[in-house]
């Protein structure tokens, strides 16, 4: 079973498939099953979905440095890394995606000039604003001329556009919206999981100090 679900998370055409499958859903309540409470805004539907779908591969991204910490031998979570690059700018998409299908609904740019002071959108439009400088630094070429550390040091703004998201999808409903917590609530609790592991590595490692620092000292 895990050597299956490896073999399928190392192929790219599979990730793609994965990644790509989430967007296409509107297809189905449109034109198949023809739902009405679909039908009677479509607009706004994709918009939703498309915000949502664009939330969850962020999620998705940001899962795999937390995975790895928790659970580096199981080979499917080492296989999936290799993505890691094409989940975060399918990420990027989808939110512009996202903001592209907004202009479409709104008719075009004349709102947006009053709206954007709005905090709601001014907090999704600074996370996408990060979404896509790392979406840009994201080629081969920009990122051997920042090198590795700058690199690094720039794409941990992802946490940043997180957080905006977060913040962006509770304001978009005037209830709180219960997926926040099954969508960002495993996030949490994995980067919780390897914080914790950390800890009682390097305090597992201050022990062995102690005990080889105590031997010498004795000899
Ligand atoms: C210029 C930037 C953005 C604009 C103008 C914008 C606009 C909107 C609008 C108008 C809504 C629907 C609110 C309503 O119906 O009352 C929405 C919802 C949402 N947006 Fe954005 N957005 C932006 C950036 C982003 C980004 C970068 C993400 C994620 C990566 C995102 C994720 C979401 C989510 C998750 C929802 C809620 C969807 C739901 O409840 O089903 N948005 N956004």
């Amino acid at each position: 079973m895990n050597t299956l679900l490896a073999r399928l998370l190392q192929s790219r055409a599979f990730v793609a498939a994965c990644v790509v499958a989430p967007g296409l859903w509107p297809a189905w309540p449109l034109f198949v099953t023809g739902d009405s409470s679909v039908a009677a805004d479509p607009a706004k539907y994709v918009l939703h979905h498309l915000g949502f779908t664009a939330a969850c591969v962020l999620v998705a991204v940001l899962l795999l440095s937390p995975l790895r910490a928790i659970l580096p031998r199981w080979r499917p979570v080492l296989v999936v890394q290799r993505h890691r690059r094409f989940v975060g700018v399918s990420a990027f998409v989808y939110a512009a995606l996202h903001v592209a299908m907004h202009f479409v609904y709104e008719g075009g740019f004349a709102t947006f000039r009053t709206d954007w002071q709005k905090p709601f959108i001014l907090v999704g439009l600074v996370a996408f604003g990060i979404l896509f400088i790392l979406a840009a630094t994201s080629l081969d070429r920009v990122v051997r001329a920042l090198g590795s550390r700058r690199w690094k040091w720039l794409h941990r703004l992802v946490y940043v556009a997180a957080v905006l998201v977060l913040y962006h999808q509770i304001s978009a409903r005037k209830v709180f919206p219960e997926q926040v917590l099954w969508l960002f609530g495993p996030l949490v609790v994995a980067e919780l999981a390897r914080v914790g592991r950390a800890v009682v590595r390097g305090m597992g490692r201050d022990a062995g100090d102690r005990a080889l620092g105590g031997g010498s000292g004795a000899y």
